[in-house]
């Protein structure tokens, strides 16, 4: 039987692993709960319940006393220790700082050579499923950190073995640049090639330490400024065509899509929001979404489940890299689109010491991989937990919403938007429930000691960590009733829980600097996501949705739409 290092900790998250479970079983025959059921049913199947029972944890009374607690926040300092520079081979694992916590192994292995990590990825994608692939793991080494691999493994990435980290308190490492390389890690083992992006390293490829990464960081943060007065207006003006292709598709058909017009309306948003440039009027008419969307799967394909038979998944996207040049033309047309938009960027792009052509390549894939592949998936997933949370909550939003803009002198403005305090709270509980992009990687720069809730672990210089985020956001010990879409979470006391959020590679309390990783986009993507909750109940007083998903995330679909009956 497995050993606790400290029961009592990593007790915590396998007790609300059991009571989650319970509560699973429970409400199934509830029609009124199936929404919160969708969600946790998918770590938790017949099969993973006689396995949590087994385990002999405690009763469901005893959870209810670990997992419920008030909305205290717990202290979270550290997420590793250095090991003294005078100690690099065999360090002693209680030098100074000494670790509080009992040193543990980290558990797990890779398996046999080449075997292994094949069979990890069969697991990964289909006999398991991604998120039972690291909660049956969590139950079987009894730790939240453990060593695993991590597809696509041979022959597109050379090396699949890495020390996974589910917790909220092992998981920040990798946001420390002294401790963690990130060259070349942005999608994971492997390193899709540069023929996708114009023969360049674009920037969510480099590591601060290398020369241009602060030049092109720059860059972006000036592409932000300089649109920061045409957000909110062509936000309104992209969002308000999509309501009304929603309503006249609704009268037609009884329903819709989210997604193909949340596509539509972000890609014009960002285009014009950014480079005042309008698609429709281009030679790229309406095909931005669809090519992007093409293109995204040459880089994400390794790490994605498209719905295909598996045998030809397996060969397609897993085992070998699709050809850049299948892709040569699609691209062209989104660079030219970029190269006659941006002037005025690149100009500001050749002051800074950059070239244009590596500029635009940078821009292209800001706009369209970070920005566009970013809310193609976080929309339909605020519409996902708002539409699933039901007609209270839509209430008190279009209360809020429009009240605030009432009192703001009937205009959506900053100013407006700080004064609704459960909208706010609304988006970042979304961001923390569901982060978007869930994979983050950092190569140990040096021999370093990672601390989980319940015991140390020693990882060695070169050793790739990979962490999980939604299990570092869904942290037991640090959030109350963490599996949950609770509105208001972050309103008043519950704010100071916002370190803990942390889908833009770094606390919602810090920003990105040119020195650190963290998304450069973090505050724009806030604010779009602000203004989505503002302009959908500016509209309507309530709506009902189905839902479903797709290979990047939720797809949503409105049936049905109750127009705003108040000011
Ligand atoms: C919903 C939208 C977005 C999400 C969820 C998102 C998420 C992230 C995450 C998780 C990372 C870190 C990846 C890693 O290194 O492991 C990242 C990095 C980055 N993001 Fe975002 N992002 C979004 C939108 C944006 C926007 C709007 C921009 C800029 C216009 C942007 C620009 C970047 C850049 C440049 C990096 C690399 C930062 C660096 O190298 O220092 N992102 N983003």
């Amino acid at each position: 039987m497995n050993r606790l290092t400290n029961p009592a900790h990593c007790q915590a998250l396998i007790s609300q692993l059991t009571l989650q479970a319970y509560q699973a079983s429970s409400m199934a025959s509830s029609s009124q709960n199936t929404f919160l059921l969708h969600n946790q049913s998918r770590l938790f199947d017949a099969k993973m319940l006689s396995s949590l029972h087994s385990l002999q944890l405690p009763s469901p009374a005893r959870t209810k006393r670990l997992t419920h607690r008030g909305s205290s926040v717990r202290p979270i300092v550290a997420s590793s220790t250095d090991v003294p520079l005078t100690t690099t081979t065999d360090p002693p694992p209680t030098a100074s700082p000494a670790p509080k916590l009992p040193l543990r192994k980290i558990p797990g292995d890779y398996g046999l050579p080449f075997i292994g990590p094949i069979k990890d990825r069969l697991d990964y994608f289909y006999n398991q499923g991604r998120d039972k692939y690291f909660s049956s793991r969590v139950l079987n080494y009894q730790s939240t950190v453990f060593r695993a691999n991590m597809p696509p493994a041979y022959f597109i990435a050379s090396n699949p073995n890495v020390i996974v980290l589910l917790d909220g308190k092992s998981f920040p490492v990798l946001f420390d640049v002294s401790k963690v390389e990130k060259k070349d890690l942005f999608t994971g083992t492997y390193m899709p090639s540069t023929q996708l992006t114009g023969g360049y390293r674009i920037l969510s490829y480099l590591d601060p330490s290398e020369p241009k990464h602060a030049k092109l960081k720059q860059l972006l943060f000036f592409l932000l400024q300089s649109s920061r007065y045409r957000v909110i207006p062509e936000f309104h003006t992209a969002f308000t065509e999509l309501f009304e292709t929603l309503e006249s598709q609704i009268a037609a058909k009884g329903k819709e899509g989210f997604g193909d017009i949340n596509d539509q309306a972000c890609f014009n948003f960002l285009a014009r929001a950014f480079y005042e440039a309008n698609p429709p009027e281009s030679k790229l008419g309406t095909d931005g979404p669809s090519l992007v969307a093409k293109w995204v799967i040459f880089h994400l394909g390794p790490i994605l489940t498209l719905g295909l038979p598996k045998l030809l998944e397996e060969l397609l996207l897993h085992t070998f890299s699709l050809p850049p040049i299948l892709i040569k033309s699609d691209y062209q047309r989104l660079y030219d689109f970029f190269h006659g938009a941006s002037g005025r960027i690149l100009d500001e792009a050749k002051k800074m010491g950059i070239e244009r052509e590596e500029a635009c390549h940078n821009l292209l894939f800001a706009t369209c991989f970070n920005s566009f592949g970013g809310m193609k998936i976080l929309f339909p997933s605020l519409v996902k937990y708002i539409g699933g949370a039901g007609s209270a909550l839509h209430e008190k939003l279009a209360e809020e919403v429009r009240s605030a803009i009432r009192s703001n002198g009937g205009k959506v403005t900053m100013a407006a938007m700080e004064q609704m305090p459960l909208m706010k709270s609304v988006v970042y509980e979304a961001l923390r429930i569901d982060p978007p992009v869930p994979f983050q990687y950092g190569r140990a720069k040096r021999d370093l000691v990672i601390e989980s809730h319940d015991a140390t672990f020693e990882v060695k210089k070169g050793e790739m960590l990979f962490g999980f985020q939604p299990f570092a956001t869904k942290d037991p010990e640090i959030f109350d009733r963490p599996e949950e879409f609770v509105p208001d979470r972050f309103v008043g006391e519950g704010e100071k829980l916002l370190k803990h959020v942390i889908w833009s590679n770094g606390p919602e309390t810090e920003s990105p600097t040119v020195e650190n990783k963290q998304c450069a986009g973090k505050d724009f993507v806030v604010w779009v996501s602000r203004l989505f909750v503002v302009e959908l109940f500016q509209r309507y007083d309530s709506f009902e949705i189905e839902v479903g998903t797709s290979a990047l995330g939720s797809s949503v679909t409105f049936t049905s739409v109750k127009k705003a009956s108040f000011e």
